[in-house]
């Protein structure tokens, strides 16, 4: 009986993960530099992860989670996705409709409800003052509040049109301000301390090209691959179940 149940447990995560990783091709198709951002999101998420205490396999759901955090953004039009000037306010309120987009997808596909919950409540901010719920503090998932960090890290040192991509220290300045605010700061306290312990953190913009889609995906799941692998850290340590909401 226990052999039958633990197959079958196998055998839904072997399904999710094709969903999954059907949605990030699918993000690919549409839209590379979403698709690039969320690659090394999913990177910088796992490392954080394990960072904090989590468990090889918990931080690599997180991974799978980040790969398709902005799943919702293959529904807005391209005028909106691909606009080099900032954004209207009418636009900018279609474009924040993303995460609940990307999150009825995933109900839709039977996932579980720890990625649906990490793609609705990632852009949530500490403070209460994100979208698209307005939930505050530890209401937030960990895992939502660990990809936050991830996610504003890799835009932060991002180069797009809008903007030229800040430089390491600068981007760890721009997080810091953001404490209690932004992000939880035990959590980003812990990012601060990966980005000082790791001088080649940051990962360079070619290094998941979209002809090495195949290579970053097995790579993300090679744990043990240098680079990716963070040992744990029991000062840090934020397990993944200490929301009520995960
Ligand atoms: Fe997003």
């Amino acid at each position: 009986m226990v052999a039958v149940k633990h197959l079958s447990y196998v055998e839904s995560e072997k399904e999710t993960r094709k969903v999954l990783l059907a949605f990030a091709k699918s993000i690919q198709e549409r839209d590379i530099v979403t698709y690039e951002h969320s690659h090394r999101v999913a990177v910088y998420a796992q490392r954080l992860a394990r960072h904090l205490g989590w468990p090889r396999r918990d931080a690599h759901d997180l991974a799978l989670a980040a790969l398709v955090h902005d799943l919702g953004k293959t529904w807005i039009a391209n005028d909106i996705l691909n606009k080099s000037a900032a954004l209207s306010a009418e636009e900018r309120r279609k474009m924040q409709r993303h995460p609940v987009i990307g999150a009825r997808i995933l109900i839709g596909c039977d996932v579980s409800s720890f990625y649906v919950e990490t793609v609705l409540y990632h852009h949530e901010a500490w403070n209460g003052q994100g979208y698209p719920v307005g939930l505050k503090g530890e209401d937030i998932p960990v895992s939502a509040r660990i990809l936050a960090i991830a996610d504003v890290y890799d835009v932060l040192t991002s180069q797009r049109p809008y903007k030229a991509p800040l430089t390491v220290a600068e981007a760890r300045e721009r997080l810091r301000e953001g404490s209690g605010i932004n992000f939880d700061p035990r959590i980003l306290q812990a990012f601060l301390h990966l980005l000082d312990i790791n001088p080649n953190f940051t990962l360079a913009h070619h290094q998941c090209a979209a002809s090495l889609f195949e290579a970053c995906t097995s790579a993300l799941y090679t744990m043990s691959t240098a680079g990716f692998e963070v040992y744990p850290s029991k000062s840090h340590s934020i397990g993944r179940h200490k929301s009520a909401h995960v």
